[in-house]
């Protein structure tokens, strides 16, 4: 099966799912809301709000799940070494399981995944997500900055999630994920390239950088889903090119 093939299983069995609760102008109007609350309402995201409610969260899983999976695809096909995985990759703050499954897809090799993720709902999604994919995996309830970790090596990635905590559990993640690197683990973090919602960037790219890693920043014009070209439309957002910047540490 091509990686094309079960992108396109994974979004017609998004839109079944969501479109049997709510109607296209619901969702369409979650996806403002949910975008408001990103640009908008940052503070409220480290207390679940992105998610809460049927529409956002159906608007999250047919619009940013799929916008994310094609941007850590890309990211994952263009820095070097990153297709070359350890047995197992975690996927910390999974949500829908979007950006963990473009990672361990693009892996060379076999790859389990394990989601984390606070939000119950997320884990469901995530592992639906997991298993279109035919990846291996589990999910786990937990909090990222607490969570226990597998034994090392393993692949880490935060795609879009550092954001949402706050700066206490921020703060004890870095040297966590940079303690885990010297024992071999591969870090891969993805935000997006607005400076505002990443505040603390430039520290930890200081961090990555000094123990070997790389900062880039991506820009990718790719087709989108009719799907996500229709809820981008009408919500009134544009997302022709996705864009991103990653930091990557692989010993
Ligand atoms: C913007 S979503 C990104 C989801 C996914 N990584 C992706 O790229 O599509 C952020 C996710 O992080 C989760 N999250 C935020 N803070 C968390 C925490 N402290 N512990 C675990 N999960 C957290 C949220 O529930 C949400 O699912």
């Amino acid at each position: 099966m091509s990686p094309d093939d079960s992108f396109s299983r994974w979004i017609a069995a998004l839109e079944a799912k969501h479109f049997a609760e709510l109607t296209f102008p619901e969702v369409s109007r979650a996806l403002r809301a949910l975008s408001s609350t990103y640009v908008e309402r940052r503070r409220k995201l480290a207390q679940g709000a992105a998610l809460s409610g049927a529409g956002k969260r159906a608007a999250f899983a047919l619009f940013y799940g799929p916008l994310h999976h094609l941007l850590v695809q890309h990211i994952a096909a263009n820095l070097p070494g990153a297709t070359r995985c350890p047995s197992t990759l975690v996927d910390l703050g999974c949500g829908t399981g979007a950006s963990g499954a473009a990672w361990a897809h693009a892996c060379t090799n076999s790859t389990r995944v394990i989601g984390i993720d606070r939000h119950p709902w997320a884990l469901g999604e995530a592992a639906d997500t997991y298993r279109t994919f035919g990846i291996p995996a589990t999910v786990r309830q937990g909090d990222v900055a607490t969570v226990k970790l597998p034994a090392a090596p393993a692949a880490m990635l935060a795609a879009f999630t550092v954001n949402e905590l706050d700066a206490p559990a921020r703060d004890a993640l870095l040297p966590r994920l940079l303690d885990r690197a010297r024992r071999g683990d591969r870090l891969l973090i993805i935000e997006p390239l607005a400076g505002f919602v990443a505040p603390w960037w430039n520290t930890w790219r200081e961090a990555f950088e000094a123990a070997g890693g790389r900062a880039d920043e991506w820009r990718l014009r790719t087709a989108l889903p009719p799907i996500v070209e229709k809820l981008d439309r009408a919500a009134g957002l544009n997302h022709r090119e996705i864009t991103g910047r990653s930091l990557w540490l692989a010993a």
